[in-house]
């Protein structure tokens, strides 16, 4: 009786190993399948090795202060050894915390570095290792693109609704700077007796008029505002269609509905703009600069739909350059895959940059509105497909104007009062106006405000709103 009753417990005593090692077993297979799915490269190294250095320099350099007015950089300069800081405009020191006295609001640039708080507050998505081999060869997954961004530059694309991609050829340029001479070059006869004529939309982006010019040659030639030519016989236009534009913001079309428009869609994505459809574009523009703010990385792309016009910019890039940074581009496939992956979440970097910069006209406008001194371009809330709601403007540029006979030169009426702006006549409109730029740090920002509240303050119809901007 004994014997059979150990007998049993012995049995149960395997079974319940038996059991609990099947489970184990299904545990570690599920563990390895999930590790190895292809979403998730698959990493066996518990314990990092070649990379420490570089991380832990990484973390150093970004753990020096600079009072939040400045940061360090791994390659900056030098003093004992150790990256000094950089400061923000107006701020001096070696950690960037004396404010200058008397020192201008410089808001003439749309360096868009509103989105840096963005990458710090995410500090570990936005980190990327690169090895000492890393792509070194002159070609890459397809011959000078990363094939992999390709393909997540058009999933974000269709995620955030503001383009149709699908049967459009894809280039990378080293900015989107690179490629407006490409496309206008691959849009324009060749070997024709009467050149293109390369025309945009007062106010207009200054590049297009400064690079047309600089390269003027027998095929193209820059021919100015396209009110101009709006009731001429002539064709062969190549239009720069800026949307949202830079200066003003506002949502444009083509003014001479030819065949060849290069849309610079630079600020169509959702911290700028409401997205009402996707743009649709034979010759679309975007930049990295705007979308996650990197300017400094040089890197933007352009779809093209005709098959010949996109072997010609790939020649202009060929011959020009080479090719987009493959290092750069390694770079941009982190921020797009992060950028993407956050939609939705409360790491959304639409949702950061449109509350920011809705902040920033919002408070603008209140201090411009309280007086009649100066006036602003006219946004409104839009239903945006993005947000899935109406939403108010959150403008890249405010493009200001001085209403007053006397003011006649706004950029230096705010020069004078300690704003750098930038002209209008750069834009090809007048000096009655002038861009500031929405777009750069928080101290830019609010060194604008200070500086502008006197200038309102000194016009006859203030009101006693103002000291609470
Ligand atoms: C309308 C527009 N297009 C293009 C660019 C150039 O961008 P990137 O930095 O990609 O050369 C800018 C930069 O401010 C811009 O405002």
């Amino acid at each position: 009786m004994r014997e059979q009753l150990t007998r049993e417990t012995t049995a149960n005593v395997y079974l319940v190993l038996f059991s609990l090692s099947v489970l184990l077993n299904i545990f570690l297979l599920c563990q390895h399948f999930s590790f190895h799915s292809p979403s998730r490269p698959s990493s066996t190294i518990s314990e990092l090795s070649w990379t420490r250095r570089a991380a832990a320099e990484a973390e150093a350099v970004a753990a020096i202060s600079c009072s939040g007015h400045g940061r360090a950089y791994v390659d900056g300069v030098l003093d004992n050894w150790r990256p000094t800081c950089e400061c923000n405009t107006c701020y001096i020191g070696s950690d960037c915390s004396v404010l200058l006295s008397n020192c201008s609001a410089d808001v003439d640039s749309g360096d868009p570095l509103f989105l840096e708080p963005y990458w710090m507050q995410h500090a570990a998505k936005g980190a990327v290792v690169l090895s000492g081999w890393h792509r070194m060869s002159y070609s890459t997954t397809d011959h000078f693109k990363s094939l992999e961004l390709e393909n997540h530059i058009r999933l974000l694309h269709a995620a955030v609704g503001n383009a149709i991609t699908d049967g459009k050829y894809l280039v990378f340029g080293t900015g989107s700077t690179q490629l407006i001479n490409a496309l206008v070059y691959a849009l324009s006869p060749e070997n024709t007796s009467s050149p293109a004529s390369v025309v945009a939309t007062v106010p207009y982006y200054p590049m297009y008029k400064e690079q047309t010019e600089l390269f003027n040659g027998r095929d193209y030639e820059w021919e100015g505002a396209t009110a101009k030519w709006r009731n001429s016989n002539k064709t062969n236009f190549v239009e720069f269609v800026t949307s949202p534009n830079n200066p003003d913001c506002l949502l444009c079309d083509s003014v001479l509905g030819g065949s060849s428009v290069i849309y610079d869609h630079a600020y169509y994505w959702p911290h700028f703009t409401a997205i009402p459809e996707p743009a649709d574009g034979d010759a679309m523009i975007f930049t990295v600069s705007k979308l996650s703010g990197h300017a400094g990385s040089r890197f933007g792309w352009a779809f093209i739909k005709d098959e010949n016009v996109y072997n010609k910019v790939s020649n202009y890039l060929q011959y020009n350059s080479m090719g987009a940074s493959r290092d750069t581009q390694s770079r941009i496939f982190n921020y797009v895959k992060v950028i993407l992956a956050e939609i939705g979440s409360n790491a959304d970097i639409f949702e950061f940059g449109f509350n920011k910069l809705r902040k920033r006209w919002q408070r603008l406008q209140a201090l411009v509105n309280s007086s009649s001194r100066f006036s602003l371009q006219q946004l409104s809330p839009q239903y945006c497909t993005y947000f899935k709601k109406i939403r108010d403007p959150s403008p890249a540029y405010a493009w200001l104007k001085c209403e007053n006979e006397e003011d006649a030169d706004c950029a230096e009426v705010l020069m004078k009062g300690g704003i750098i702006s930038r002209g209008g006549t750069k834009f090809g409109s007048s000096t009655q106006y002038t861009r500031l730029s929405l777009l750069k740090t928080d101290d830019n920002f609010e060194m604008l405000l200070q500086k502008f509240k006197p200038l309102v303050a000194s016009s006859d119809e203030n009101t006693s709103e103002i000291s609470s901007f």
